[in-house]
C-alpha cells in the first residue's frame, strides 16, 4: 500500500485467478451464505440499497460512496485480506462485462446480455463524453443539479433526512439528474436489466465495480488536473446519510478515506468552494411547464421563449472564451416532471432547433444535445411509479455551434425530446410524459 492507501484498480486484464478478484469471490460467497439477519449478508447489502439510495439528487455520488466503501469493508474482514481494494470497471474502455463475471459467484443470471456483448451506444459511454463530463465545471450540474423540490414545489431548506430521497420514503422528492447520472450510470443499469435494471441491483456482482467506477469519476473530477470544486452548501456538506454514519462533508477526501484509484497521480481533492446554488446564481430563467406525452420515436417540442437580453450575453463570453474558473457562463435545459416509461430499454435524444428532426437524426448533428437514460423508477415498494425525474443538459456548446447556422436562435430555443430502444433492442410502443421544460442562463 503506496501511502498507506488501498488502491483500487481496473479490473480489465484480471483473470479470474487474479488475487483480488480470487477475494472478492470469496468474500461475495461468504455473504451469501451469511444468515438473513447478519448485516453482512448478501440480500441484506441489496436491501440498503433497495430502502436507502438516493438518486436523481445531490446526494447520489457521496451516499453511493458511503456505500461502497462499507461494502469493502466487510469484503475486506470476510477475505482475510486486510489490503483488498474493490478493482473498478471501465465500461468506457472494457465495452462489456468481464468474463470471471460469467461463472459461479460472480455470475447474475437474470442479465439480459451475453458474455461477449459489447456496448455499442457511443452516446452514453464514449470517451468524448466522459471528457465533456471532466470539463464540466458546474457543480449543480455535475453532481446534479440544484436543490431538491417537493413535488410542491418547495426547495430544500434544511438538512432532514427525509431530503435524501429515500425510495422507501413515502414523500416523493424531486431533484435533477445529472449527465453522469443520467448517461453513463443509468445506462449501464438498463443494459444490463434483470437485477441491474432496479432497485436491487446490488444483487449482482457487477454492480459493485460499476459503482466503483463511477465513484472514480467524481474523484478525478475532483484531482489534478481537473481540480474541480463541490459546493460548500452546508445542506449538502452537512447531511448526514441514512444509514450510515456519515455527513457528506467527510466523504469528499478519499485519501482520508483510506483509498485512491490507479488513474489518479494525485488523489487530492480542490478546495470546495462557496458556490451558490444554480438557481441563486442563474441570471435568468425562463419555462414552459406545459405537459406533453412523447411516444416512440415520435419526438415533443418545447418552443421556450426567450428575451434577446439573456442569450447574446452567453454567447459572446463563449466566443471570446471568457469562460470563468467558477462554473462561467451556459446555458442549461432542465427537462421537468419526467414520467417514465413503463419499459426502461427507451432511451431520450435530446436536440435543439432542429428543423427536419426525425427518429433517424443521428447524434453527430450539430443539433444534437445529449441523451438520457432511465433508472430507478419502478422499485420494489409498489406505488412508486410515481417518482417522477428531472433531468439537466447543458446546451452550451450545442448553442454555441448553432449561433452560426440560426440567427434567430437568441430569442426562441426549442428543446425537442425524441425516445428511441436501447440499440438492437425490440421495444413495443412507449409513452414518456414530460411536464415542461426550463431554461436557466448562469
Ligand atoms: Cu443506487 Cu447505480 O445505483
Amino acid at each position: 500500500m503506496p501511502n498507506g492507501l488501498r488502491r483500487r484498480e481496473n479490473v480489465a486484464g484480471m483473470d479470474a485467478n487474479h488475487p483480488t478478484l480470487a477475494a472478492y469471490r470469496s468474500a461475495v460467497e461468504q455473504m451469501k451464505n451469511l444468515p438473513p439477519d447478519d448485516p453482512r449478508n448478501w440480500t441484506r447489502q441489496a436491501e440498503i440499497h433497495n430502502e436507502w439510495c438516493p438518486h436523481g439528487n445531490w446526494y447520489f455520488l457521496p451516499w453511493h460512496r458511503a456505500y461502497v466503501l462499507e461494502f469493502e469493508e466487510i469484503c475486506r474482514d470476510l477475505s482475510g485480506e486486510p489490503e483488498f481494494a474493490l478493482p473498478y470497471w471501465n465500461w468506457t474502455r472494457t465495452r462489456s462485462i468481464p468474463d470471471p463475471f460469467w461463472q459461479g459467484t460472480l455470475l447474475d443470471d437474470t442479465r439480459q446480455v451475453a458474455q461477449n456483448e459489447k456496448i455499442d451506444e457511443p452516446r452514453f459511454v464514449r470517451q468524448r463524453l466522459i471528457d465533456r463530463i471532466m470539463r464540466g465545471r458546474n457543480f449543480e450540474l455535475w453532481v446534479a443539479s440544484s436543490k431538491g423540490r417537493t413535488v410542491d414545489g418547495r426547495p430544500q431548506d434544511n438538512t432532514d433526512p427525509k431530503w435524501q430521497g429515500s425510495p422507501s420514503q413515502p414523500e416523493v422528492i424531486v431533484g435533477d439528474q445529472s449527465t453522469l447520472e443520467s448517461r453513463p450510470h443509468n445506462y449501464i443499469h438498463v443494459w444490463i436489466s434483470g437485477n441491474m435494471g432496479s432497485f436491487m441491483s446490488p444483487l449482482d456482482p457487477i454492480f459493485w465495480l460499476h459503482h466503483c467506477n463511477i465513484d472514480r469519476l467524481w474523484a478525478e473530477w475532483n484531482a489534478p488536473p481537473h481540480s474541480h470544486q463541490n459546493t460548500s452548501d452546508a445542506l449538502w456538506t452537512d447531511f448526514q446519510l441514512s444509514p450510515f454514519n456519515r455527513v457528506v462533508g467527510d466523504l469528499q477526501d478519499i485519501t482520508q478515506l483510506g483509498y485512491t484509484y490507479d488513474t489518479l497521480a494525485q488523489p487530492q481533492p480542490a478546495q470546495p468552494s462557496p458556490l451558490p446554488p444554480l438557481r441563486e446564481r442563474a441570471r435568468e430563467r425562463f419555462e414552459l411547464m406545459e405537459p406533453q406525452v412523447a411516444s416512440l420515436e415520435r419526438e415533443v417540442s418545447f418552443p421556450v421563449e426567450t428575451p434577446q437580453s439573456a442569450l447574446p450575453l452567453v454567447a459572446e463570453a463563449i466566443a471570446e472564451e471568457d469562460v470563468a474558473e467558477d462554473g462561467g457562463p451556459s446555458v442549461l435545459a432542465i427537462v421537468r416532471d419526467v414520467e417514465p416509461p413503463q419499459d426502461l430499454r427507451v432511451t431520450v435524444n435530446v436536440f435543439l432547433n432542429c428543423p427536419y428532426l426525425s427518429a433517424e437524426t443521428p447524434v453527430s448533428d450539430p443539433h444534437y444535445v445529449g441523451s438520457f437514460a432511465f433508472f430507478g423508477v419502478h422499485g420494489d415498494h409498489g406505488g412508486h411509479d410515481t417518482h417522477m425525474k428531472s433531468f439537466a443538459l447543458d446546451l452550451t456548446d450545442t448553442v454555441d455551434r448553432l449561433r452560426a447556422l440560426e440567427p434567430d436562435l437568441e430569442s426562441r430555443l426549442t428543446v425537442q425530446l425524441m425516445p428511441v430502444p436501447l440499440e438492437g433492442r425490440d421495444v413495443q410502443t412507449e409513452e414518456i410524459r414530460i411536464g415542461g421544460v426550463e431554461i436557466v442562463y448562469t
